[in-house]
């Protein structure tokens, strides 16, 4: 597995990689979620290059950007044990260059939900996966759908901008009692960890209303919300139950609805989300 740092020792590397390139980027600190995605790109690809990137820009100013888990060792054994060909390693100067003023804004599905609680988050993620896009050119990305909204946004901006690649959406991968796995979830103290599968036990208690025939989006927020009340560690940011695509709430489900919501347990925030089709 070869490893490279700068922009121009990418593009030397990715010169004599076979083609199809999938390429799976990542924050780092890599769980079974992440190696499930590398091993989604190694099928249907010749070649796999994986980036690790703890992308400042999409950090906002009460989100503690510094305290963000990293073990680089650790990941590249993963990577290598994967059989990764490529990781790009770039540093906040290769990505932000002095004097960088260009940065991507999608409209629209980026404002609800993520996006409200989160300003400018949005702008980070796009603006980076714009620019890990054009130095790696892979035929197709991979990504989880445990971030749902992150999926909505570079789908329309791969759309918009015409990236020629194809969007993977790779399932969210849980921990025996539900937890979807998180590089977050290690902020977690040991009481914190036992109360944070309430947040699974939300989505699947209005997953299970639904199919038994409950389609008003009131009540299957309200589902979630009864579970969470129960839990004194879990405090709620939202609930939601909108549409797939658009992300708007819905009031009634005709199609298919993605229920989703942030939980605070202790001073970790927590997202988790359930396709409704
Ligand atoms: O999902 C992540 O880890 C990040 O948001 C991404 C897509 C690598 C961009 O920094």
């Amino acid at each position: 597995m070869k490893q490279v740092v700068s922009l121009e020792e990418l593009r030397a590397a990715r010169k004599s990689l076979a083609e199809p390139i999938g390429f799976v980027p990542t924050m780092g600190f890599l769980h079974a979620g992440h190696i499930s995605l590398v091993e989604l790109a190694k099928k249907a690809n010749a070649s796999v290059v994986v980036s690790i990137f703890v992308n400042p820009a999409q950090f906002g100013p009460n989100e503690d950007l510094s305290a963000y888990p990293r073990d680089i060792p650790k990941d590249l054994k993963m990577l290598a044990d994967a059989g990764v060909d490529l990781v790009w390693l770039p540093t906040p100067d290769d990505v932000y260059p002095p004097g960088f003023a260009t940065w991507v804004s999608v409209e629209g599905v980026t404002e609800p939900l993520e996006g409200a609680s989160r300003p400018g988050h949005f702008r980070g993620v796009a603006t980076v996966v714009a620019k890990l896009f054009n130095a790696v050119q892979p035929q197709s990305a991979y990504f989880g759908q445990k971030d749902a909204q992150q999926v909505a946004v570079i789908k329309q901006m791969t759309r918009d901008l015409n990236f020629p690649l194809e969007i993977v959406v790779g399932p969210t991968l849980r921990e025996p009692d539900g937890l979807a796995m998180s590089s977050r979830n290690s902020y977690l103290s040991a009481e914190e960890r036992q109360a944070a599968p309430v947040l699974h036990r939300a989505l699947s208690a209005a997953k299970t209303s639904y199919e038994a025939g409950e389609h008003s989006g009131d009540a299957l927020r309200a589902a979630m919300h009864d579970v969470l009340k129960q839990e004194p560690l879990a405090r709620l940011q939202y609930v939601s139950c909108a549409d797939s695509l658009t992300l708007q709430e819905l009031n009634q489900i005709e199609n298919d609805a993605l229920l989703s919501l942030a939980v605070f347990i202790g001073k970790t925030r927590l997202i988790d989300n359930v396709l409704l089709s």
